[in-house]
């Protein structure tokens, strides 16, 4: 038996001013859409916007439903709407950021498990990394890695026959 250990990163900014101008406008573009969420259940809006290597910006929201497990985080609304639209184009980076009486949250929020092995799979499928920024009022804290947010992921090698 032995013990194995996995470690992973992050940076925090302490102001929005230490981030290079794309991201500055990412997270712009994050706090609006955010506007637009539709979560009259949780009242927890959030908004995420991706950046493609082809300069766009996609933004999603969070769309609930009176059906609860039928509503969609706003991660997955923007990814899987920037792959429908861009399926060749790699995705560089990824803004997310929530509100709550339609301010920004204090401190950052983290993707859901679901969200992540998604973003995974976007990694998967390009070479490059998609770099992540989660901002709060108080901070932000991004991964250079999608990696970090989950190690022992399951992606399409798990699927292969090893017998
Ligand atoms: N939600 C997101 O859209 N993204 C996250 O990263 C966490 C949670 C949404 C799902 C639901 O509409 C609401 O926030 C409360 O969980």
């Amino acid at each position: 038996m032995k013990q194995k250990k996995l470690t992973i990163s992050y940076t925090e900014y302490n102001s929005e001013s230490e981030l290079p101008e794309s991201i500055k406008n990412l997270i712009i573009n994050a706090k609006k859409t955010a506007l637009n969420a539709y979560a009259p259940y949780s009242k927890f809006m959030v908004g995420a916007a991706v950046l493609l290597a082809n300069g766009k910006i996609v933004t999603g929201n969070n769309q609930e439903n009176s059906a609860y497990p039928s509503g969609l985080c706003a991660e997955r609304v923007a990814l899987f709407y920037a792959n429908a639209q861009y399926p060749k184009v790699a995705v560089e980076a990824i803004a997310i950021v929530a509100l709550q009486n339609k301010k920004e949250v204090l401190n950052p929020i983290y993707p859901c498990g679901a969200c992540r092995q998604v973003i995974l799979e976007s990694q998967g499928k390009q070479k490059t990394q998609i770099k992540l920024f989660f901002a709060g009022q108080n901070c932000i804290h991004s991964v250079d890695d999608a990696s970090n947010l989950l190690p022992l992921e399951f992606d399409k090698e798990s699927l292969k026959v090893k017998l």
